[in-house]
């Protein structure tokens, strides 16, 4: 049986079907389910179909949207028409919302049961499907239902980002920069030097995976270090949450490229970070993100930045890079510093 809390093992491999072939060779099941949504059912399934034990299917909608209590009541009801029991499996092959989502009614079914992610966005390979956190949106709030469960296996394939919506390939691999930028410069310099299209996604998956593993290991519930995750998020978030209010919706490492340009130029001011790294960022971000406005009324984006669950009372709290390579976190920043760096961001693209 799972024991919940353990780090699962995290495998990365080209061919997705020998990552299938590898999980089942140590482990039997009384029943696999596969869990897809629409995209990943066309896209992403064929790859893996033939490899799986006889299975059964469950494909719902696409999007996030999807990642509510209805969808979870949809997928309960059909686990429980195949009759699943608790030596069951659940494969969940999709993005960020469907390992979330899917994690979540896993971890939840009968007090729950055994599942694998099989990530098939760079953000849920690169990001998501490390650490954990599984849950869903409720009444406007996002991943406001959770729990913290660790599946038996996370199985990445890049082979899976080649069928991937270019938006979405760029926006996940702001985390991937992300990752680079706070905690190490060689890989970064690698980076740097290639554009979205050309990149060894191998090779930086490996190190994403291992860099948040390790964070996730030390700080599991948030408590410090992990929070230097929220690099170019505090920001970030907030310009995200503006386009989505105003009906608008920027994709989530759209707004995090925002977020890292302004709040290098804040590690900058706090002298944290030379000039010339601030610009070394600055000039890859610019190449690789277009310009999105700020809104002139920035009360918005303050209003939006003190909700964050970050902050403590009315302080605004940033994780900001300490040369590159490395960040510190619970760095108290000033509305005018926040101001500053949002008029940098502007002056970058004009
Ligand atoms: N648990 C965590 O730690 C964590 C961290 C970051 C983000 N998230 C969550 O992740 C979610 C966003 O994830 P996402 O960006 O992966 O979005 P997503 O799951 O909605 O996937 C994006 C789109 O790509 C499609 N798709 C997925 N894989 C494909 C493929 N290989 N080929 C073609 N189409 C494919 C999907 O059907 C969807 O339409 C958010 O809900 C966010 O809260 C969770
Ligand atoms: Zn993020």
């Amino acid at each position: 049986m799972v024991r919940r809390f353990d780090m699962p093992q995290i495998v990365i491999r080209q061919q997705p079907t020998e990552l299938i072939a590898e999980f089942f060779a140590r482990i039997t099941y009384s029943q696999v389910v596969v869990l897809a949504d629409e995209n990943t059912a066309q896209f992403c399934y064929p790859l893996i179909q033939a490899a799986i034990p006889e299975h059964q299917r469950i494909t719902i909608k696409a999007g996030e949207e999807q990642k509510t209590l209805e969808t979870c009541q949809q997928v309960w009801e059909q686990l429980t028409n195949l009759k699943l029991d608790r030596h069951s499996l659940i494969i969940i092959l999709g993005g960020g919302v469907l390992g979330d989502m899917g994690g979540f009614c896993a971890a939840t079914y009968k007090r729950g049961i055994d599942f694998v992610l099989m990530p098939t966005t760079l953000l849920a390979q690169a990001d998501a499907s490390v650490g954990g956190k599984l849950g869903i949106d409720f009444m406007g709030y996002k991943n406001h239902i959770g729990v913290f469960c660790e599946p038996q296996a996370t199985l990445i394939s890049p082979a899976f980002l080649k069928t991937l919506p270019e938006r979405e390939l760029r926006s996940g691999f702001a985390e991937v920069i992300k990752h680079c930028i706070i905690s190490d410069k060689v890989t970064w310099d690698t980076l740097r030097k290639k554009n979205v299209a050309d990149q060894d996604w191998e090779t930086l998956l490996a190190h994403s995976v291992d860099f948040k593993r390790g964070v996730v290991a030390t700080d599991p519930k948030e408590k410090g270090l992990r929070k230097i995750l929220n690099f170019g998020h505090t920001i970030g978030h907030a310009v995200e949450s503006y386009y989505l209010q105003s009906g608008n919706r920027i994709f989530h490492g759209e707004a995090i490229a925002i977020g890292m340009v302004a709040e290098a130029a804040i590690a900058t001011s706090k002298n944290l970070l030379k000039n010339s790294e601030r610009d070394e960022i600055t000039a890859y971000l610019k190449i690789t993100y277009p310009h999105i406005t700020i809104p002139a009324n920035r009360k918005i984006i303050f209003d939006f930045m003190l909700q964050d669950k970050k902050n403590k009372g009315n302080k605004i709290l940033m994780a900001l890079p300490e040369g590159i390579g490395k960040a510190r976190w619970d760095v108290e920043v000033t509305r005018e510093e926040i101001n500053s760096a949002l008029d940098f961001y502007q002056s970058v693209y004009t």
